[in-house]
């Protein structure tokens, strides 16, 4: 080994060290470093004056205690970090927002170590950003779910266990082997949750020491094969569930549906009368001629599904 070569890398590291406590910001931090600063015995953080200045993608998150956000941001296809958001900056941290924030380590609600996001220093890069697939896993996972800590999965074929949202900020789900507790954002209060078998994405943490999953999303467990049915009557080619194209992201049309009664049947009637005028000026053709009326109920209620999105962000 060249020691001389090593030494001066040691001493250009000391004074970079020095820099970085001296002013307190590591700028550009990756999400890892950040990761590192979390005691993997105790969940608390290492240091909690060091401001991490970092870029990655929302995916969870849920509104909490004293009107603060509690989200995760990771790198594609990596684990991240929990952040806590004041109310001020939540509108720029929903999910697959990329953004780059600065903030400090400290301990959160429920014991959950986050970076506590600066108040303005939230700067939006991109949305619609995908955060990498989905690790599926079943229930008897969550009894221990260290090693996928901070990573985006999906809890794969689930029930909910109340037939409504109580406002509390969790709820339960039940699949074969036991229960898991799903956090959420407390404004679904007295809606119904997602009827029948459903597959919940999001990001395993651990509350008041307990594992459970801050939820992103919730799909049918028939997703798949609605999207095939999707795909076998052209939908898909002007249309993408998350991302716009000729027309709208069904994510977003949901979205903008999410509160009205007869949503079901009004996307059934666009499906088989087409029309125009309400996301651009690309009127859709009529389908109701190639696309049987089974198949456009089952289309129809696929895309609402999607509003669980928007409903689970607020
Ligand atoms: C040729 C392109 C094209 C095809 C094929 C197509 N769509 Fe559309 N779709 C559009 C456009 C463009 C809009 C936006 C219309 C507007 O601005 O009101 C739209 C809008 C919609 C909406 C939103 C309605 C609303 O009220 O907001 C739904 C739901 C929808 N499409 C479902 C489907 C389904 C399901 C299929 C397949 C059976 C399909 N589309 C096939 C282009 C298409």
């Amino acid at each position: 080994m060249d020691m001389s070569k090593s030494s001066s890398l040691w001493i250009w590291f000391k004074c970079w060290a020095v820099s970085v406590s001296l002013t307190g910001t590591l700028l550009g931090a990756s999400i890892e470093d950040v990761r590192k600063q979390i005691d993997p015995a105790t969940g608390k953080p290492k240091d909690s004056t060091t401001s991490f200045s970092v870029t990655g993608v929302v995916s969870a998150r849920a509104t909490v205690e004293g009107n603060q956000v509690l989200a995760v941001i990771q790198p594609v296809g990596a684990a991240g970090v929990p952040l806590l958001i004041s109310a001020a900056d939540a509108a720029k941290i929903i999910p697959r927002n990329d953004v780059t924030l600065t903030g400090t380590l400290q301990e959160g609600p429920h014991g959950v170590t986050a970076l506590k996001v600066k108040e303005g220093s939230v700067t939006l890069n991109q949305t619609n950003k995908a955060f990498g697939s989905a690790e599926p896993r079943g229930v008897s996972f969550f009894q221990d779910a260290s090693s996928l800590e901070g990573r985006y999965v999906s809890l794969t074929n689930v029930t909910f266990v109340a037939p409504k949202f109580d406002g509390s900020g969790l709820a339960k789900v039940k699949g074969e082997g036991g229960e898991v507790l799903i956090w959420l954002t407390p404004t679904l209060k007295d809606r119904d949750v997602p009827a029948g078998a459903v597959n919940v994405f999001g990001v395993p943490v651990k509350r008041d020491g307990q594992w459970v999953l801050l939820a992103a999303r919730f799909l049918s467990v028939n997703n798949r094969t609605a999207q095939t049915l999707a795909t076998k009557h052209t939908c898909m080619t002007c249309h993408n569930p998350d991302i716009k194209a000729v027309g709208p992201a069904y994510r977003d049309v949901a979205a903008s549906y999410r509160n009205d009664p007869d949503a079901v049947a009004k996307l059934a009637a666009q499906i088989e009368k087409g029309g125009g005028g309400k996301w651009g000026v690309v009127p859709m053709p009529p389908l109701g001629a190639k696309v049987p009326v089974d198949d456009r109920q089952q289309l129809a209620q696929w895309i609402y599904g999607y509003r669980w999105d928007a409903l689970l962000a607020e």
